[in-house]
């Protein structure tokens, strides 16, 4: 089974808690924050008190998703905005391990993230202590890009590691996903699917979500 996890960064702002409730009754297990400080990347998004007014209108799991430079920073705030995964990006500090291990000590899942570049081997002697990896698709940023098929092949390594050595975790995707290249990711082992525009941005959020799970149940890992 996928869980579906809709990027609010493809919302509409001025209307965030209906466009929420919009997905959640869709049946979006997940709902994906993308918070980005301007120095990680090149764009500016939201931070925590957007994530705390959010938190009172919505049961989904928060799937929050860091792109900023330091986090270890910033932790203490956004599990008190009621984060239930944070992640990182392995490239954002010096020890991201230890960042993993805070968030832990806080009751909050981890999860690491790398961009596109970065090499998913970097990741393996790490990966026992995470409940989860997010593979980038694109260049962190920015929404509605096109996904880079190069980094399908991360998600593979990645998960035939995992299988290997007897590791349970999740695997997310993010970036340039629809109902239509789906299927390329869940082959290759992703079980966490991130899309925003593609959900938010449709007449009928719910139809792309169906298509979507089809699409996941016709092409599992293989
Ligand atoms: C990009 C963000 C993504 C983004 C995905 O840096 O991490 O979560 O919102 O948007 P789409 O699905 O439109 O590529
Ligand atoms: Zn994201």
């Amino acid at each position: 089974m996928i869980i579906i996890s809709p990027s609010v960064l493809a919302a509409d702002f001025s209307r965030l808690a209906e466009d929420v409730a919009k997905v959640e009754r869709a049946g979006a297990e997940y709902l994906h924050l993308d918070v980005m400080d301007g120095i990680f990347v090149p764009n500016i998004s939201f931070g925590a008190p957007v994530i705390s007014s959010l938190r009172k209108h919505s049961k989904m799991v928060f799937d929050v998703h860091l792109m900023i430079t330091d986090p270890i920073r910033y932790i203490d705030d956004f599990v008190k905005a009621g984060a239930d995964i944070i992640t990182i990006h392995y490239e954002s500090c010096e020890d991201p391990l230890s960042v993993v291990r805070y968030i832990h000590s806080k009751g909050v899942r981890a999860a690491v993230s790398i961009k596109p570049a970065t090499p998913p081997e970097l990741i393996f002697p790490m990966m026992s202590e995470l409940d989860m990896v997010l593979v980038m698709t694109v260049e962190p940023g920015f929404g509605g890009q096109k996904l880079i098929p190069e980094t399908v092949q991360k998600v593979k390594v990645l998960r035939d590691y995992a299988e290997a050595n007897g590791l349970k975790l999740d695997i997310e995707v993010d970036g340039g996903i629809g109902a239509d290249n789906l299927y390329m990711l869940t082959e290759a082992g992703a079980n966490v699917i991130v899309a925003g525009s593609a959900i938010f941005k449709a007449e009928d959020p719910d139809a792309v979500m169906r298509a979507m799970r089809k699409s996941a149940d016709e092409h599992p890992y293989k």
